[in-house]
């Protein structure tokens, strides 16, 4: 599912951010230098600057969250966006109106930019292909396939805490298989020069081929975190799974869960993240989530700054789409 041509204008500028896929170092290198201007805005005592005046954010959330919709909500209002925040529960899809006609009803409204998080993978893109012209649709998560803007704001954090990427060794840990996160984490850290990734899984939480993405697999989680600069693990994704995929938690945390003894394998200076949600005693101790080395909480505050950059980003895109397609057309009559 690449979509490059869909989420670039004719000037290779971002309208849409549906993949980290496909796309060059020098925009995610933007993403993130945007990002970094952005976060001194939290600190302000007005966390406010006007660039996405004027401009209506509907955030269409088709599946659970807490930390992607509340930061895709406060990102858009620090840019000061109007934003709607759809509760699908209490909408008319619950009446039988379909997608596509809810979407008509949202652009009626003059809506600008659509936040879609849905369980089936490729919806943002769909959406984004029959959406009205000039109106973004940013990726929040779909299915297994990808949640983009969490990897962003992954490289983010690993950035601002660790400097470049070429020197870097990253281990992603546990159910890669159904990790959405996983997968564009992999594509990003590619894309941006990451020396080494190594993804430390069971073999029954593996998709196959994934080694063909340019990472080294890794069963045994002892040969896998020694010496990297960065841990990352994952949440076990059950309501993904279709079948017992493992005899236990408990077994699962044994082999493959982040413990005070594991992580005194990788450098003395490696930072720990996750994505969230955590489940403590699961994938992670609880003690080496809340130590001074995890940066699970910095990334859930980059993760707004990031958020803000995508968004002015694919505005600005579009913007520059529409003022192209009039010159094109000879000018506005
Ligand atoms: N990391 C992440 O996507 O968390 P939420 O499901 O809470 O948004």
């Amino acid at each position: 599912m690449q979509n490059t041509s869909l989420q670039l204008n004719q000037l290779g500028q971002l309208k849409h951010f549906l993949d980290v896929e496909g796309l060059s170092k020098e925009l995610l290198t933007e993403i993130l230098d945007t990002a970094d201007s952005f976060i001194s805005v939290g600190k302000q005592q007005v966390k406010k600057v006007p660039l996405l005046r004027g401009t209506t954010v509907v955030n269409l959330f088709f599946e659970a969250s807490t930390r992607t919709r509340t930061t895709f909500e406060l990102a858009a209002k620090r840019l000061s966006a109007d934003v709607i925040n759809m509760n699908i529960s209490t909408s008319a899809t619950s009446k039988g109106e379909s997608l596509m006609d809810m979407l008509r009803n949202l652009e009626a409204m003059d809506a600008d930019m659509f936040v879609v998080r849905h369980e089936n993978s490729g919806a943002p893109h769909f959406i984004a292909e029959y959406v009205t012209p000039n109106v973004a649709v940013v990726n929040a998560g779909d299915g297994r396939h990808a949640h983009p803007t969490q990897a962003m704001l992954d490289m983010a954090t690993i950035r601002r805490h660790k400097g470049d990427f070429e020197n870097l060794s990253v281990a992603i840990v546990g159910d890669i298989m159904h990790s959405r996160v996983a997968r564009s984490q992999i594509h990003a850290l590619k894309i941006l020069g990451a020396k080494e990734i190594r993804l430390i899984s069971p073999e029954t939480l593996l998709p196959p081929f994934i080694e063909n993405l340019g990472a080294t697999v890794y069963h045994d989680m002892r040969d896998g975190v020694a010496d990297v600069d960065v841990v990352i693990m994952l949440r076990l994704q059950k309501e993904r799974m279709q079948s017992a995929l493992l005899p236990s938690e408990q077994e699962f945390f044994n082999l493959y869960g982040l413990t005070e003894t594991k992580l005194k394998l990788a450098k003395s200076d490696a930072i720990i993240m996750h994505p969230g949600p955590i489940n403590r005693g699961v994938e992670i101790q609880s003690e080496v989530a809340d130590c001074d080395r995890s940066v699970i909480l910095n990334q859930v505050n980059y993760g707004i700054a990031v958020r803000m950059a995508i968004m002015s980003m694919a505005m600005a895109g579009q913007n520059q789409s529409s003022l192209s397609s009039i010159s094109d057309k000879g000018g506005e009559k």
